[in-house]
């Protein structure tokens, strides 16, 4: 009998289907006995710092911690988050009134849109993205402006090219370095036009800076609001799921323009009752404490970058090696299709990788490739991609 139940229309326009295919053959693949390296979702498999854990086996003995939290999140917390920022941003924040905290950094990119948003408001996107910030925008009934992120601009959005009427309708624009998923990194140069950009149109710039400190050779990633009078019209999302290993805890924050701060509590106060808040200590033991578990991600990503670029180097498969994030993002041979050869890799070899077009239109003829797995079970998929004589 068929179900009685259909979806909301406004569900209608979130294509799942890329990550909903590759699922489906990955579990065809394992059903034919094949062991699956799954260099797909971005989920960090390094351990969290000790001290992190024993923070967070402390507050579970803590009869308090199992009350209801509140959305906006212990104002201890908060200190501690404005303090990282000053520490490593050199940016002052106030924590009562310029930080609020998230059940992960996608929480607040999802509902930002909500908060802001009346449906037919223009919404400027980057191409490739991070898909929460289309479905966000999609689920409050914006009209989507595509950004292009093109390798000719070294992948920052070109403000130029939008059209002065569409500027002036936009509401909200999206942006996001290090970027997932085409590692690039922005200057303060570039922050400064997109605040001028920003400023000048009446829109609210939203900074994703989840991977401020995972980049390489010394890069020091900046925040959006290093910008001198950024707070105008600047939010920034940030997270301690990839800096500190700590991506189940659903934890991370919004920083900056105290009257956007304001109107998302609002709105979560009505949705969430925040992070438990077990977890919310854990993270301020994670801000507050030993820093080394950073330059310890760094040199892990950095050396599993290096050889799996080396591998597929030999198997004649050029790949740039990254800036910024656990990511590479690989050019698929010419005249392929990104899922063709995603999905022709996943059946000939097991390796998962994630095909460019599941982040937007100009992903495609690319992958990404998240490097979460040991260096041995990458030098094993590199020697299957090598064996299966693809493509190259
Ligand atoms: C660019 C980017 N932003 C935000 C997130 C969400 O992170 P979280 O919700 O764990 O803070 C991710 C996760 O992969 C990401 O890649």
């Amino acid at each position: 009998m068929s179900s009685i139940f259909r979806q909301a229309k406004r569900l209608e326009p979130i294509e799942s289907g890329v990550f909903d295919e590759m699922n489906r053959i990955k579990r065809e693949v394992e059903d034919s006995g094949i062991e699956v390296i799954n260099l797909g979702i971005g989920s960090p498999d390094q351990p969290p710092a000790k001290h992190v854990v024993d923070t967070l086996k402390a507050e579970l003995d803590i009869r308090e911690n199992y009350d209801y939290a509140t959305s906006a999140g212990l104002i201890e917390l908060r200190t501690a988050i404005a303090g990282w920022y000053l520490k490593r941003f050199g940016v002052r924040l106030d924590p009562e009134t310029e930080v609020l905290t998230l059940m992960g950094s996608h929480d607040g990119l999802g509902h930002i849109f909500f908060a802001l948003l009346n449906p037919g408001d223009v919404s400027l996107i980057p191409d490739p993205h991070y898909p929460v910030y289309k479905v966000g925008a999609q689920l409050a009934e914006s009209d989507i402006h595509i950004m292009p992120l093109l390798a000719e601009n070294g992948y920052l959005a070109d403000f130029d090219s939008i059209p002065a009427e569409t500027a002036d309708k936009a509401k909200i624009m999206v942006l996001n370095y290090p970027n997932n998923p085409v590692t690039a990194v922005a200057d303060i140069d570039f922050f400064e036009r997109a605040v001028g950009f920003a400023g000048e149109h009446g829109i609210l710039l939203c900074h994703d800076a989840a991977y401020t400190e995972l980049a390489y050779g010394g890069i020091r990633p900046p925040s959006v609001l290093q910008v001198e009078g950024a707070k105008e019209c600047a939010v920034e999302f940030h997270s301690v799921s990839k800096t500190y290993n700590i991506a189940g805890c659903r934890l991370g924050f919004l920083v900056g323009n105290k009257d956007v701060i304001s109107i998302m509590a609002r709105l979560k106060s009505n949705l969430d009752y925040g992070v438990f808040k077990a977890i919310q200590k854990a993270g301020i033991a994670a801000l507050n404490g030993p820093q080394e578990i950073i330059d310890q991600n760094v040199a892990v990503y950095k050396k599993r970058a290096l050889t799996f670029l080396e591998g597929v180097r030999q198997a004649g498969w050029e790949i740039q090696e990254p800036p910024a994030t656990m990511f590479l993002w690989a050019k698929v041979p010419e005249g392929t299709r990104s899922k063709d050869f995603a999905i022709e890799l996943l059946r000939k070899t097991g390796v998962l990788l994630i095909p460019g077009d599941a982040f937007g239109v100009y992903g495609e003829g690319y992958v990404r490739i998240a490097l979460v797995k040991p260096e041995d079970k990458l030098i094993e998929s590199v020697a299957r991609i090598r064996s299966a004589g693809m493509f190259f």
